[in-house]
């Protein structure tokens, strides 16, 4: 099957590993549905919607883009504004210093960094658009415009991840799916918050209190299999990018899927 994309390149994105995930939001019968950790959105783009969205990230200007996109005139100008854009060293570092007003220029220059950057990472963004690999201007508006569809009626918070994982709901059956940065992170600078051992144990303790049903995706380490003793392991293995990788190969990588419900395995992972 193929899975709708989401507007941006984001570091960490599980694009690649949406197969694998797939089961786990197919298990659960689910009237609302959270991710705390949004990012690029590979998986909320990629299932089908369910009766209630909400979608957060801590990082403002990636939100401020999100609602843009999710905006029917601030969307229509933001693809007419980066149609006419051309992906050069030049503009890039322009854009770099760029003085943002409102919410069409933060969306505008996030979203030229976003697609310009190497790996997409806006903090601090170095130039790394590649002829012959990146999208080019003349395709963003189409993802733009597939995105908006994708966000009607979804709630877009800028919140810590804690406040959205207790928030109550007036729903049914709500099941949240989390990619928080990774324990052992090779992702450090690719997001604007840092995440230290604190938060890691922090999510724990919500995640243990939480009466909602929840999937998080981690990378396979003894912290983490120590801070999730009791809950479901399914050890997945794919190939994902991260963010200063020297060669620029996929590298193959163990990744942890944590549940507080269970899913027939099939054989694309182990049970743990
Ligand atoms: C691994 S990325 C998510 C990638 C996403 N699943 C995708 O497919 O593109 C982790 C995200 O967590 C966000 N984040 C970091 N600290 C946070 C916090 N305290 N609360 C909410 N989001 C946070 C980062 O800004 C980043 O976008």
């Amino acid at each position: 099957m193929a899975f709708s994309k989401g507007p941006f390149r984001y570091p960490g994105g599980k694009f690649y590993a949406l197969k694998y995930l797939e089961p786990f939001w197919l298990t659960v019968l689910h009237d609302e549905y959270r991710e705390p950790f949004v990012g690029g959105g590979s998986v909320f783009f990629a299932k089908p919607k369910a009766k209630f969205n909400w979608i957060n990230d801590i990082d403002s200007d990636l939100i401020t883009t999100y609602r843009a996109i999710q905006d029917p005139v601030l969307s229509g100008k933001l693809i007419n504004f980066l149609g006419k854009e051309t992906a050069t060293k030049k503009r890039h570092a322009e854009m770099k210093q760029m003085p943002v007003r409102d919410k069409l220029s933060t969306a505008l220059r996030y979203y030229y960094l976003n697609r310009t950057s190497y790996s997409g990472i806006t903090n601090k963004p170095a130039w790394g658009y590649r002829e012959d690999k990146s999208s080019p201007p003349a395709n963003w508006g189409k993802r733009i415009l597939e995105a908006r569809g994708g966000l009607q009626e979804t709630k877009i918070t800028c919140l810590d991840f804690e406040r959205v994982i207790s928030a109550e709901s007036t729903n049914t059956s709500v099941l949240i799916y989390l990619d928080p940065p990774y324990y052992q992170a090779d992702q450090k600078r690719a997001y604007t918050h840092s995440f230290l051992g604190g938060d890691h144990i922090r999510l724990a303790k919500v995640l243990k209190k939480t009466k909602f049903k929840f999937f998080l995706s981690y990378d396979d380490n003894q912290f983490i299999r120590q801070l999730y003793n009791g809950f479901n392991f399914y050890r997945l293995k794919w190939f994902y990018n991260t963010a200063n990788l020297k060669n620029k190969k996929r590298n193959q990588g163990h990744e942890l899927v944590i549940t507080n419900y269970r899913i027939g395995s099939g054989n694309l992972f182990e049970t743990l």
